[in-house]
């Protein structure tokens, strides 16, 4: 459709709602936390999934993803070349993996979305440096995330960045908005043209959540399983995500409880 106005269908989130945002997101963050220790050479994926799975339960929250257009498991987790929506399964991990747990949360009926890279064990220099840039990439693009500037500037700066070291993004997967349902309007694109899509407004929820390959930027996804997308040449990829609301001050990343990020003072 050429003549959509896809600014009109970004919701604005009242006051309670990014609280209930926040709430969920903090819950997120904290499940991250919970499994990090876990992740060690001959743990299994479908192990960490239950480590977060039975976090969330003891803390009132419903797991996104279970369900979720079919998808069998509470999150996902994807290793080495998977790009993302890896499933949990009897996969051990070795030393040298990069894996990427990626969690959603329901609580009491708001969601809050946020993905984190482990490393298990030592780690090769280049997987080290795929790791690092992706997650700057993610802080890059959320300091793009002030009232006034096009949505696309996020993806722009990242890519930017990334190809700034020989990596690509992904462009078949992207961030979303998020909050009152798992994925709302507007699409995220991690590789996108300067200055333009809708202008950003305080009370916007999204996320950013870039995928950075060492390789090639295609994606294959498993014809057994339908879900698992790993990168075409079998390269290594890394992925964080946060989930972010534009504020009139400065970004408030509802998934950081790290202090990584300043929390500021009002949203409106
Ligand atoms: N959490 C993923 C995201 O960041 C989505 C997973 S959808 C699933 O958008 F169905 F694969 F779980
Ligand atoms: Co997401
Ligand atoms: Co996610």
């Amino acid at each position: 459709m050429a003549f959509r106005d896809t600014k009109s269908k970004i919701i604005i989130k009242t006051p309670e709602q990014i609280q209930g945002i926040r709430e969920s997101s903090v819950l997120a963050a904290q499940t991250l936390k919970e499994v990090a220790p876990f992740v060690q050479p001959g743990v299994s994926t479908e192990f960490l999934n239950k480590i977060c799975a039975q976090f969330m339960q003891d803390h009132k929250a419903v797991p996104a993803t279970l369900g979720y257009h079919g998808y069998p498991k509470e999150t996902c987790i994807s290793v080495n070349d998977v790009v993302c929506h890896g499933i949990p399964g009897p996969y051990e991990l070795r030393e040298g993996d990069i894996v990427n747990i990626d969690v959603t949360t329901i609580l009491n009926g708001y969601y809050g979305d946020t993905s984190s890279m482990f490393m298990v064990g030592e780690v090769s220099d280049h997987a080290q440096k795929l790791v690092a840039v992706t997650k700057e990439c993610l802080a890059i693009g959320i300091r793009e995330c002030f009232i006034g500037n096009p949505l696309n500037n996020i993806g722009y700066q990242i890519n930017k960045y990334a190809t700034s070291f020989g990596y690509s993004t992904v462009y078949e997967f992207c961030g979303h908005g998020v909050g009152l349902k798992f994925h709302e309007e507007p699409e995220v694109s991690h590789i996108a043209d300067k200055n333009t899509g809708p202008i950003l407004a305080p009370g916007m929820i999204f996320t950013i959540e870039p995928m950075i390959n060492a390789g090639k930027a295609r994606c294959k996804v498993d014809k057994k399983d339908n879900w698992t997308a790993r990168t075409i040449d079998g390269r290594l990829s890394a992925q964080f995500e946060h989930t972010i609301c534009v504020t009139k001050d400065k970004p408030f990343v509802l998934t950081d409880i790290n202090g990584e990020f300043e929390i500021p003072e009002s949203v409106f």
